[in-house]
């Protein structure tokens, strides 16, 4: 043991004068005991590179006792190949016993594909696991710029780690939909990588405004979408999707079957325009507002639709109506408030309330048709039962009103009624019993 590793500290050494880029083992190293209870501590390999303390080719062997592969009984070797039983460099480094060192980018998915590629394999330590992994990945906008030999693109590795390759459902791994994002940015926001390749490098930074990034990380709604749930994980656009453009719809299934029906879907697809994201955008997604039917900053109409035209009259039609519904809602909400605070009893009217309240979700959603008519049947539902429920209160207010005049008139009499009695007290002489 001790002799192995001082002969690896020679040749690491005679590497160093040889002008190479090889580690130099710390003093002491050797003598430092290998970690008795690490459970892969009698493979070569991890032994001899745990003791090198070395800042390049340490850390694998470091990373490795957490990695899954570690623990469903693989090694070094499996990756690396070379003679994994041995504590010789030379030996374990043997390039007849197939030792490949340090594999270049190109080679990195073809690599990890010997294994995934392998149904028969996989199957044997964990049957649901896919298998589709590299030839999804050679469908991706990464993959095929690899294929041209572009290794600046990400691989396997890029997202799973090369080493310490964490189950993906571990929170900690850098593909947990909470981290993610983050690990995508490590490229996506290098400003000089995505100039050379005429990418934005503000997506990051623009997912980070949306909705759904906050839904995700401030509300840990681990539905709402991250980089991958869009881009797929390992091909060009999740498998059930043609194009990322029509992504929006494996999620948003009502808003995606309105829009299919509506005169937009034909039109917008003639042009070659994306669905969802014309009006939505696809990165900054927020939450959307009714002022997206005004002619205003906000509004998402005008920029087609000019003054006059149909799609003009029917975007001013559904905004004065769920306008309506909404001021309409709000104002009873408002009364109804008034009254309970007061003491009155709202329950029921409230109750009532809210389903004017959906029906203005109701028309909200019911724009993706693009027929104003739509919008008006909801709206008008839910008119009458705000309307209702404004007049409940206003009735609330009346007995309010009735109950206060009647107490105001017994206090009044009360109030009569004792100062006749003073000023019975009064007439009666100081000597008389009253
Ligand atoms: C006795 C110590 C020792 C043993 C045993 C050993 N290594 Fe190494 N290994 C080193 C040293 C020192 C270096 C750095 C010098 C070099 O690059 O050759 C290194 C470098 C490497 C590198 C990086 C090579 C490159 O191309 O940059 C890989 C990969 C590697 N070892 C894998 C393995 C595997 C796999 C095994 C077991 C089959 C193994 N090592 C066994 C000491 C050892
Ligand atoms: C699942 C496959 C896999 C296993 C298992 C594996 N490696 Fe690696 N290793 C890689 C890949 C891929 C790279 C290239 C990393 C890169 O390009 O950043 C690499 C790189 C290295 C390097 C070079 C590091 C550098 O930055 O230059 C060393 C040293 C190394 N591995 C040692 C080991 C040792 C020791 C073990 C066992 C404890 C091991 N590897 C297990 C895939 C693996
Ligand atoms: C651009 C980042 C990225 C690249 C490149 C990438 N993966 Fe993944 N990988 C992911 C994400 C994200 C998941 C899913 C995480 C989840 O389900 O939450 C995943 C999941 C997996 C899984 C779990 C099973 C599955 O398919 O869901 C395996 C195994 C896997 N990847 C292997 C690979 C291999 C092998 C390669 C290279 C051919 C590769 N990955 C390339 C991001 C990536
Ligand atoms: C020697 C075969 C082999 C090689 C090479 C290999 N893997 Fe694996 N990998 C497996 C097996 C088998 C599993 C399943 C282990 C289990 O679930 O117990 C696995 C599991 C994984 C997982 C966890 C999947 C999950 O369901 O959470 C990821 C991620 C992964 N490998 C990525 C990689 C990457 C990246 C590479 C290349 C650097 C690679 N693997 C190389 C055999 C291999
Ligand atoms: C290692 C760096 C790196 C990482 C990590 C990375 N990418 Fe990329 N990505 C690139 C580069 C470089 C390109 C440009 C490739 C080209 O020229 O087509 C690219 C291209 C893309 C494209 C455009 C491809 C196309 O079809 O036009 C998308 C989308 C993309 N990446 C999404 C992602 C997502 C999502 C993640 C994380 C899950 C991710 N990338 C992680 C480097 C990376
Ligand atoms: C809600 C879905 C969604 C999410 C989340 C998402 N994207 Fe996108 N992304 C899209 C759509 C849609 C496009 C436009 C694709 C098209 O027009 O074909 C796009 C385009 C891109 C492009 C190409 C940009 C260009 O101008 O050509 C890159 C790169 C990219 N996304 C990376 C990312 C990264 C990195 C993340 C995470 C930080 C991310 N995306 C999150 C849906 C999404
Ligand atoms: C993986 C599922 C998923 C995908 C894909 C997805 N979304 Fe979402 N989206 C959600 C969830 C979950 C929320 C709810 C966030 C919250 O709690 O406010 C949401 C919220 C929204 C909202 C805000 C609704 C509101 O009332 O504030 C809009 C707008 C939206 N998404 C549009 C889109 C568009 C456009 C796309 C495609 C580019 C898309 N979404 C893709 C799951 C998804
Ligand atoms: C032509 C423009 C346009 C297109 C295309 C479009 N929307 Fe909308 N979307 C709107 C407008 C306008 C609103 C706001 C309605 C309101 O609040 O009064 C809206 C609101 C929303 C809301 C929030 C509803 C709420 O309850 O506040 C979601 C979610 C949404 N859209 C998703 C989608 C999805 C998914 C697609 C694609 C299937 C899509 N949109 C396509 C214009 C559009
Ligand atoms: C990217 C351009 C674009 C945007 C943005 C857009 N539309 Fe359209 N719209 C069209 C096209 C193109 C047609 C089809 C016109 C035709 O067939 O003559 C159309 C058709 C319509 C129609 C059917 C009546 C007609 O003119 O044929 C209505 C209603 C409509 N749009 C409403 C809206 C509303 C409301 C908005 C905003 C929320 C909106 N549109 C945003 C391009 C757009």
């Amino acid at each position: 043991m001790r002799g192995a590793l001082a002969a690896a500290a020679i040749l690491a050494g005679a590497a160093l004068a040889l002008g190479q880029s090889a580690p130099k083992p710390k003093p002491g190293a050797s003598g430092a005991a290998p970690p008795a209870a690490a459970p892969a501590a009698r493979i070569g390999c991890v032994t001899c590179h745990l003791a090198l303390d070395d800042a390049r080719v340490s850390p694998p062997a470091k990373l490795f006792a957490d990695d899954i592969h570690a623990k469903s009984g693989f090694t070094c070797a499996n990756c690396h190949g070379g003679d994994p039983t041995t504590e010789d460099m030379d030996a374990a480094h043997d390039a007849k016993k197939g030792f490949r060192g340090k594999p270049k980018t190109a080679d990195v998915p073809a690599l990890c594909g010997n294994c995934h590629a392998d149904a028969a394999l996989i199957k044997k330590y964990n049957p649901s696991q896919r298998v589709d992994q590299l030839s999804e990945y050679k469908t991706s906008g990464h993959g095929k710029a690899l294929a041209k030999g572009d290794a600046t693109v990400a691989t396997c590795i890029s997202c799973h780690g090369a080493h310490g390759i964490l189950p993906v459902k571990d929170s900690r791994a850098p593909v947990f939909p909470t981290r993610i994002a983050q690990t995508c940015n490590r490229c996506h926001g290098d400003a000089k990588l995505m100039a050379d390749h005429k990418l934005p490098s503000d997506v990051y930074a623009k997912y980070a405004k949306s909705v759904h990034f906050e839904a995700l990380t401030k509300k840990g709604d681990l539905s709402s979408p991250t980089c991958n749930s869009c881009h797929g994980n390992h091909g060009a656009a999740p498998p059930q999707v043609a194009s990322v453009a029509n992504v929006c719809g494996t999620c948003h299934t009502i808003f995606a079957d309105q829009f299919k029906q509506s005169p937009h879907a034909k039109a917008f697809a003639d042009m070659g325009l994306p669905g969802c994201v014309t009006c939505h955008e696809n990165h900054e997604i927020v939450h959307p507002t009714d002022a997206f039917l005004s002619t205003g900053k906000d509004g998402k109409c005008s920029a087609c639709h000019d003054a006059g035209t149909e799609g003009a009259r029917a975007a001013a039609a559904m905004y004065r109506d769920i306008t309506a519904l909404k001021t309409a809602t709000e104002k009873a909400r408002a009364a109804l408030e008034r009254e309970a605070e007061a003491g009155m009893l709202v329950a029921k009217p409230q109750f009532e309330l809210s389903k004017a309240e959906e029906d203005l979700t109701k028309a909200r959603a019911d724009v993706h048709l693009f027929r104003p008519y739509e919008v008006q049947q909801t709206v008008a539902g839910g008119l009458t039962i705000a309307t209702t429920a404004k007049a409940q209160a206003a009735q609330l207010a009346r007995e309010r009103g009735f109950r206060r005049k009647g107490l105001g008139l017994s206090l009044v009499l009360i109030g009569l009624s004792i100062a006749a009695l003073v000023a019975k007290i009064r007439t009666l002489g100081p000597g008389e019993k009253p």
